[in-house]
Parts: C-alpha cells; structure tokens; sequence
C-alpha cells in the first residue's frame, strides 16, 4: 500500500513547502534586481500563468492519476520514457547538493548573529567572500576545504535526514511548522522595512514597470527558466508528492494554490528585499540601482549589511537567517523525497536506509561546494541545470503527454476529479505552445553560450557545467534506446 498525505492540507503545504525556497528569498528578488526591478515582474508572472501553472497541473495530474513516482509514469505513458523521470530525478539530486551548501551558508550567519557584535559591521561584503568562504581569485585555484563549511554542510545534512527518515508523515509533522514559520518572520521584516527611511525608493524601484526591457529575450529566459526553478516543476518532486493523493484529490484547485501562494510570497519577499535596499541607498546616499551586488551576493551581501545598520540588528539577523534555513530546508528535503520515492520504486530497502544513502552521498558530493572556490563551481552548475536540464525535462514532459499519452485522456481524468474545469486551451498549451516556447528558449540560450562564455569562467570550468547536463541525458537516452526491453516488465501488472 503507498504512504499517504494525511490531510488534503499536509499535501498542498508540503507542496507549497516544496515550492517555496530560497527561490522566493534569494533567487527572484536578485533576478528582479538584475534585469531593473519592475521590468523583470511581467516576465515572470506572465511565464508563471502561461508555462508553469499548466505543467504544475501536469504533474500533479500524472503522479496522481498513475500512483507512481516520476520514473514508473513515464514508463507508464510509454515504455522507452522513463529516461524522464530519471532526468528530473539526476535534477533534484544535482540542485539539493549545491541547495545545501546555500544552507550551510545561511547556517554560518545564523550562529554569528548570536554574537551579538555582529563581525560584519562595515564590510558585509569582505566577510562573505573573505572570512565566510574565503574564496580564491579564480575557479583554477580550489584553495582547499574550508572546514567551517564543511562541519555547517554536515550539520544541515543530518536536519534534512532527521525531516525525512521516516517518510511522509514525520513530513507532515515538520511542515506545520517550516511553512508558516519563514511567512511570519518576512511579515516582520517588511514592517520594519518599511519604516526605515528611503524604502519607497527602493519599492518604487521594484513595482516600476519598464516596458523597453521587454524585448530582451535574456529577460524571457530568465524569467521561464527561473518559473521551473521556482514551482520546483521538471524535478520529479510534484509528481511523487502527488502520488501520495488520493485518486480523487482536486487538482485543479491544488495547482492553482500552489502557484499562486508561491508567486505571492515571491512577490512579498521583494517587497522586503527592495525595502532594504532602497534604506541601503538612501543611507549611503547612492542610487538603488549601485547599492547592491548581484547574484548571491544580494542574500548574503546586502542583507546582512541591511540588518546590521538597524536597531538591534542581532535580533534582525538572527530572524532574517532563520528564515531562510526554515524556508530552504523543507525545499532541501522535498528533494530528496522525490529521490527516495523513486529509488524506494525500484528498490526493496526501507525508507530509513534509502535516506540515508541519499543524504550521505550528497553530503560527499556537496564537499565540492565547501572548498574555497566552491561559489564559483555553485553558480556554473545552477546555471546550466536551470537554464538546459530543467526546460529540457519540462520539455520532455509536453511532448510526452501532448503528443504520446494524449492531453485529452489526462484533462478528462483532471476535470472528473477537480472543482475548476480545465478548458480545451490546457491541450493546446502543453501539446504546441509550451515545447515551440521551450524550444526556442533552448536554442537562443545555446547560441548565448557558445558566443559568450558564461561570467568569462575558463572553457574546463564550463565543461563541467556540461557534463552535469550531458550525463544525464545521455542515461536518459540509453534508457529509451534499452526500453523495449523492459517494456513488458514494467507494463504488464
Ligand atoms: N522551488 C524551490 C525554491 O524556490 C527550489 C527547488 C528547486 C526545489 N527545485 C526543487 C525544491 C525541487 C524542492 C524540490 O527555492
């Protein structure tokens, strides 16, 4: 018998647990900042409604019609997929080992804020990249473990193993807290935000709507690729939370939720980002667009900076790193659920043990990230999983549900279980739309690569970043090609 949500509740708060992350905190408020604010905001809700609810109605719509981890239904759909599910699957094993180094990151900050003299004062930037992670000039360089990191990177790991060891229900247990924990703390840090002087310039900034940046498709890229990063879609992890419904679960309803609390709390963490950042400029009278850097440097940069310029800024920090911890932990371990679902598909062994494989090898791999050129190695795999492995399995997945299985057979399915009817247009979407989209995207993002060298990082460095896409592609192509053989298998009970 498969394991169950207990409630309808526990599922749509582990989903939106799921979805929401340093995607929200981290990720969209320094994309936001880099494409000029309000110019980035279109983009990104247009992307969100038109590619990423459909494909999230997908995905709960698969795991819980078939009642099968990512790999098992697409096997399903037609025996030579499953390559698919394995790609998302490689997806979430690939994003949770460098998703935990940002945690031990955030876990470094968490327990200096507790000296009370916080060691940042001055010069929030020289701490992160001298004394937290002291990095090298250049990638060439590795500069060695830097043991901090390592013992923080430990230390999240063991959290991540204690939230799953024992399946969906000590789940349950972890997310009435992790959810709405991180939305009170935010609540606070937008309150005081918000009476710090020269935050409406730094609001004014972020709502500002700028139409000529509308026709750089870098914006449109980002802001798609940045959706799947965000719904945590193209990952495995929806279907195999879904999977654990009951066949009659709504899931229209449950999409909907899912992508519109994850938008609004996006959109809520950029109110307090853009707060601070305009208190920032205003207090160190420069321009909102100069104050801060872009990239993880907006986290863990300004933030610190920001919360050390106000009145008890230990407390401030103390709450502004444990909300990122609480928000990124629940995404951490929905990860390696969906890893666990579909090994534990596969595989006889308990959910304790498969656990602890899954966190002790992405422990290993993570040490990667603990080096001293570990931000470096962070930002090229982030890059070429968001941008090529995520779009490519969302792309995948359209073509195997809009031209294989038949977006009918699954609307029927949708709209005999769901309050909200789909229309005809969710076919239309996922069958042509979507992949012409998700196409285009690939092809313009793979001339980008070949003209420009992503950051100017050396060519070795970037064939690394290849491999983390090829690899995989590679066993997912191997596994259609084998298919046949194991169609019967896989097919017959
Ligand atoms: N959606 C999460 C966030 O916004 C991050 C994430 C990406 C994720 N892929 C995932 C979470 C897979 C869980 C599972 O931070």
């Amino acid at each position: 018998m498969r394991d169950r949500w207990s409630s309808r509740t526990i599922f749509i708060l582990a989903a939106v647990g799921s979805a929401v992350g340093l995607g929200n905190v981290w990720r969209f408020p320094y994309l936001t900042y880099k494409f000029g604010g309000g110019a980035f905001l279109i983009p990104f809700l247009i992307a969100l409604m038109v590619l990423g609810t459909p494909l999230l109605i997908l995905e709960f719509a698969l795991g819980q019609k078939l009642q099968k981890g990512a790999i098992h239904a697409f096997q399903h759909v037609h025996h030579r997929l499953g390559g698919i599910g394995f790609l998302a699957i490689t997806a979430s094993f690939i994003v949770v080992v460098y998703y935990a180094a940002i945690l031990a990151w955030a876990l470094v900050y968490f327990v200096k804020s507790f000296t009370f003299n916080l060691p940042w004062v001055g010069d929030a930037e020289g701490y992160f990249f001298g004394n937290v992670l002291q990095l090298t000039d250049s990638i060439s360089q590795i500069g060695g473990v830097n043991w901090w990191l390592f013992l923080a990177l430990g230390v999240v790991w063991l959290a991540i193993y204690y939230c799953v060891r024992k399946g969906v229900d000590s789940i349950g247990k972890s997310l009435k807290i992790l959810v709405p924990l991180p939305l009170v703390l935010l609540g606070v840090l937008l309150i005081r935000g918000l009476t710090l002087e020269g935050s409406l310039t730094g609001i004014y900034y972020y709502i500002r709507p700028d139409f000529n940046a509308l026709l750089s498709t870098d914006l449109w890229l980002a802001a798609a690729s940045h959706v799947f990063f965000t719904l945590s879609i193209g990952f495995g992890i929806m279907i195999a939370y879904a999977s654990y419904n009951d066949k009659k679960q709504d899931i229209t309803e449950n999409s909907y939720i899912t992508s519109i609390s994850d938008a609004a709390i996006s959109l809520f963490a950029g109110f307090v980002v853009f707060a601070i950042v305009g208190y920032m400029a205003h207090s160190t009278a420069s321009t909102v667009a100069d104050v801060a850097t872009a990239g993880p440097g907006l986290a863990f940069v300004v933030f610190p900076q920001a919360l050390s310029m106000m009145p008890l800024p230990w407390l401030f920090s103390i709450l502004f790193f444990l909300t990122l911890l609480t928000l990124g932990l629940d995404s951490a371990f929905s990860m390696v659920e969906g890893i666990i679902v579909v090994l534990g598909d596969f595989f006889k062994a308990t959910h304790k043990k498969l656990a602890m494989i899954v966190c002790g090898s992405a422990f290993v791999l993570g040490i990667i990230f603990t080096t001293r050129a570990g931000l470096y190695f962070l930002d090229i795999v982030d890059h070429f999983l968001s941008h090529f492995g995520l779009v490519l399995v969302g792309l995948f997945e359209c073509i195997a549900i809009g031209w294989i299985y038949g977006p009918e057979k699954l609307r029927t399915y949708i709209n005999s279980v769901s309050d909200w009817h789909l229309g005809a247009w969710w076919d239309y979407v996922i069958k042509y739309f979507m992949p012409a989209v998700l196409i285009i995207l690939l092809v313009v993002q793979m001339y980008h690569e070949f003209t420009v060298p992503y950051e100017g990082y050396p060519i070795w460095a970037l064939e690394v970043g290849w491999l983390v896409v090829i690899i995989p592609l590679v066993i997912a192509i191997g596994m259609a090609l084998h298919g046949s053989k194991t169609s019967v298998k896989c097919c017959k009970k």
